[in-house]
């Protein structure tokens, strides 16, 4: 295969000293990025403060974050984590008599589940769709999510195997049952196309630790226009305010659009990386990027399955993103054994993830691969 990515690859130097496919716990540092975060220490250091300039690097970033899902800035809230965003959202729902569910999966990460299960303080259910062999089949959403449901909280893609839902499909099903449709795509954004408009997403949430290629302390919320004007989130702060400048203790105003969700002083300088790391993406564009760990998707699977390996992850590439999951049992082992060997991947209980960005060759991924089915053999 001709990797089609060697100049942009260029831009992230740490590929020259160790293979880095660890894209669904922390991407590889880029040039970019690092000059984004001194650019931020070095007006610090200049002007002592700089509050107009920061805080046009968030606004930057949240235009950034809108133009990869298709939605406009002000449907976007800039939060620390995806935790966060998920608190919010969760408490601005109402959970009243006749609508009191929460459906969400077994599959997502679980600390979506957590916030969920907070809100039975509030009077909401949950509802745990069960995951088959760690995939949700979709006609669960149409027999678990019903009439009396507030909230259907799913992931886009599953942080522990990569399996990927198709989004449009359920947020139609959950729509016709008066559901909120809300999607945690961390472990999708920026690897996989997304498009909020087209998919009727209602909210979604991501850090940029991940595909986002940034660091973590900062986390995007989308929420749809006609959707935010609705609500108002309990999970507050000044940020959150028609005029935050207004001072004013004694008046809890809520701003338009996504900002209401906002809380307190925004993560700055992880606006600044998170900025750069986007511009990166817009730049190579999301569509070449999920054609292309699409093949190595399929490279790792049929390299890992010739080496003896079990595969955790589907085999499907239309159900599948970049993460090919491969039982090891004790993973964490073999996380740091494949450390010693220059390679970052990344353990999830019994799993060793590995998971490619555009910058990585089919090449990196076979070496991992071999490398991984010989510590196997070894019995670590
Ligand atoms: C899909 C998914 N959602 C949420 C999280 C946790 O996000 P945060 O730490 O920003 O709350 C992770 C972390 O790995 C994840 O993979």
């Amino acid at each position: 295969m001709i990797f089609p990515f060697a100049k942009e690859r260029e831009q992230f130097p740490i590929l020259n000293e160790m293979t880095q496919l660890s894209s669904c716990s922390q991407s590889a540092i880029s040039i970019p990025v690092k000059e984004a975060m001194n650019e931020y220490m070095d007006s610090w250091s200049r002007e002592g403060m700089d509050w107009m300039g920061w805080m046009e690097r968030v606004e930057r970033a949240k235009a950034s974050f809108a133009s990869l899902i298709n939605a406009s800035p002000d449907e976007i809230a800039v939060l620390s984590s995806v935790s966060e965003c998920t608190s919010s959202v969760a408490s601005a729902l109402t959970y009243s008599k006749g609508r009191h569910k929460i459906c969400t999966t077994e599959i997502d990460f679980p600390c979506i589940g957590h916030v969920w299960l907070a809100q039975q303080e509030r009077g909401g259910e949950v509802q745990f769709i069960p995951g088959e062999d760690h995939k949700v089949p979709l006609e669960y959403y149409e027999k678990y999510v019903d009439e009396q449901t507030v909230v259907t909280s799913i992931p886009h893609v599953s942080y522990y195997n990569g399996f990927k839902q198709d989004i449009k499909k359920i947020a139609s099903i959950v729509h016709r049952k008066g559901s909120y449709c809300f999607v945690d795509a961390y472990q999708s954004a920026g690897s996989v196309q997304i498009d909020v408009k087209d998919m009727d997403i209602d909210f979604l949430a991501a850090g940029s630790q991940k595909y986002l290629l940034g660091i973590p302390g900062i986390a995007f919320l989308y929420v749809k226009k006609e959707v935010a004007n609705e609500l108002k989130p309990m999970v507050t702060g000044w940020f959150g305010r028609v005029n935050p400048f207004a001072f004013d203790i004694k008046l809890l105003d809520y701003a338009d659009g996504a900002r209401r969700f906002e809380t307190g002083t925004p993560p700055m300088i992880n606006a600044y990386a998170a900025d750069a790391a986007i511009q990166t993406l817009l730049k190579v564009g999301v569509d070449h990027i999920e054609t292309y760990l699409q093949k190595l998707s399929q490279t790792a699977i049929a390299h890992a399955k010739e080496r003896g390996l079990i595969v955790a992850s589907p085999e499907n590439m239309e159900e599948k993103a970049s993460n090919t999951a491969i039982f090891t049992g004790e993973a964490s082992i073999y996380e740091r054994k494949m450390k010693e060997r220059g390679f970052i991947v990344s353990a999830r209980n019994d799993v060793i993830r590995i998971a490619p960005h555009f910058y990585n060759t089919e090449n990196e991924v076979i070496v991992a691969i071999d490398t991984l089915a010989e510590l196997v053999r070894d019995g670590k």
